[in-house]
């Protein structure tokens, strides 16, 4: 639920831009994965967390111009104008405009709109900035024209966005655990039937989320990338002669070896972390915040080697975490940089967090959660 405390800071600002209140405001979280990487749009597990106070807000108006979007941001100090019936154009505003196209496509046009967006989660820290924006500009366009949508079909609205609009082929763990998911407790979701359950962690234990400084950037093409990962899975199943990944347990990888490399290694990290996401949850419920922490490391190393999304410095500040006392490690997201959470006794977090600044110049303490 939308607080007054999320949301003062856009309605303010949106009060300044545009010299009138909004008519509705709306507050969307990012979200940090504990376990169960890149398996969503493998039809696996996931284990996501709703962040507290780290999230997008977002004020809107009806404008008098009908069609037209006028989107000022913060964040990047810039007022964006579209039009309705515009295409994806690679700017920010693409994330907007796709939602509002997919919800609200015929009252923009009839209304126009203006926006205001503010967000206390940093860019390409693998923490769903995009996905958070992407949901509430949904709930808020929904809010605004007076329509209903339940958070999981929200959920999938947005996703769709992010693969057909913005042309991103994420799976939807993102999008439900900003849309659907409780900040401050872990979600075990089923991407393939959308089941989940919320679960939760120890008190005495809490997952400190620490920006790499490294930033990715997973719309870029480039060689190597989140759709290239996407394309060798889609490669590994047409050879396995199976729907998805997820068809196979730790139990099947004995067929991997029929696989060219590096498939093999592609989907012995979707089935293992699929797996580590079950033995996480068991590890949850019993309180083995030890157990936890070991399959946090393992999940690491399976994406470093076989999945091969980690980068040198997400690599060196795992090992410098648990060297620093932490029960588990891991990078987390889409990949290649972005944030490390590690998990820590409550009573470490200072002296652990202190540690981590001092010898790694470039990171940040997001979050303690
Ligand atoms: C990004 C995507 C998600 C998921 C993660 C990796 O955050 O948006 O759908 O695939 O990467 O687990």
């Amino acid at each position: 639920m939308t607080t007054d405390h999320e949301t003062a800071s856009v309605k303010a600002a949106f009060e300044k831009h545009f010299g009138a209140a909004p008519d509705v405001v709306a507050y969307s979280p990012g979200r940090v994965n504990l376990l169960g990487e890149h398996t969503d749009y493998n039809g696996g597990f996931v284990l996501p967390m709703a962040l507290r106070g780290l999230g997008v807000s977002i004020a809107l108006g009806k404008g008098d111009k009908p069609g037209v979007i006028e989107a000022y941001s913060d964040t990047f100090d810039q007022t964006e104008v579209r039009k309705i019936t515009d295409s994806r154009e690679g700017r920010w505003s693409d994330y907007l405009l796709g939602c509002l196209k997919a919800v609200a496509e015929a009252e923009v046009a009839a209304t126009g709109l203006r926006v205001a967006l503010e967000t206390t989660l940093p860019m390409g820290a693998g923490l769903s900035s995009s996905a958070a924006l992407e949901v509430v500009s949904i709930k808020a366009a929904l809010a605004l024209y007076g329509r209903e949508m339940s958070s999981v079909d929200v959920a999938v609205k947005a996703r769709a966005v992010e693969n057909d609009f913005v042309g991103m082929p994420c799976g939807i763990m993102d999008q439900f655990a900003s849309s659907v998911g409780d900040p401050g407790v872990a979600m075990f979701l089923n991407t393939h039937t959308l089941a989940y359950e919320l679960v939760e962690t120890s008190p005495d234990y809490a997952f400190v989320i620490i920006a790499s400084g490294v930033s990715h950037q997973l719309t870029e093409g480039g060689e190597d990338g989140y759709a290239t990962r996407v394309a060798e899975c889609q490669a590994a199943c047409k050879a396995l002669s199976i729907d998805m990944i997820s068809d196979l347990g730790v139990d099947d990888l004995g067929r991997i070896k029929d696989l060219p490399s590096p498939l093999d290694r592609r989907v012995r990290h979707v089935v293992t972390d699929n797996q580590r996401v079950l033995d996480g949850v068991v590890a949850l419920r019993d309180g083995d915040m030890v157990r936890f922490g070991e399959l946090m490391v393992d999940s690491h190393r399976s994406q470093k080697e076989d999945y091969q999304i980690t980068v040198a410095e997400t690599d060196a500040l795992v090992e410098a975490c648990l060297s620093y006392g932490a029960l588990g490690a891991r990078q987390t997201g889409g990949g290649w940089g972005g944030s490390v959470v590690a998990l820590v006794e409550s009573g470490a977090v200072e002296a652990f967090s202190q540690r981590v600044l001092a010898d790694f110049a470039k990171t940040s303490i997001l979050a303690v959660t």
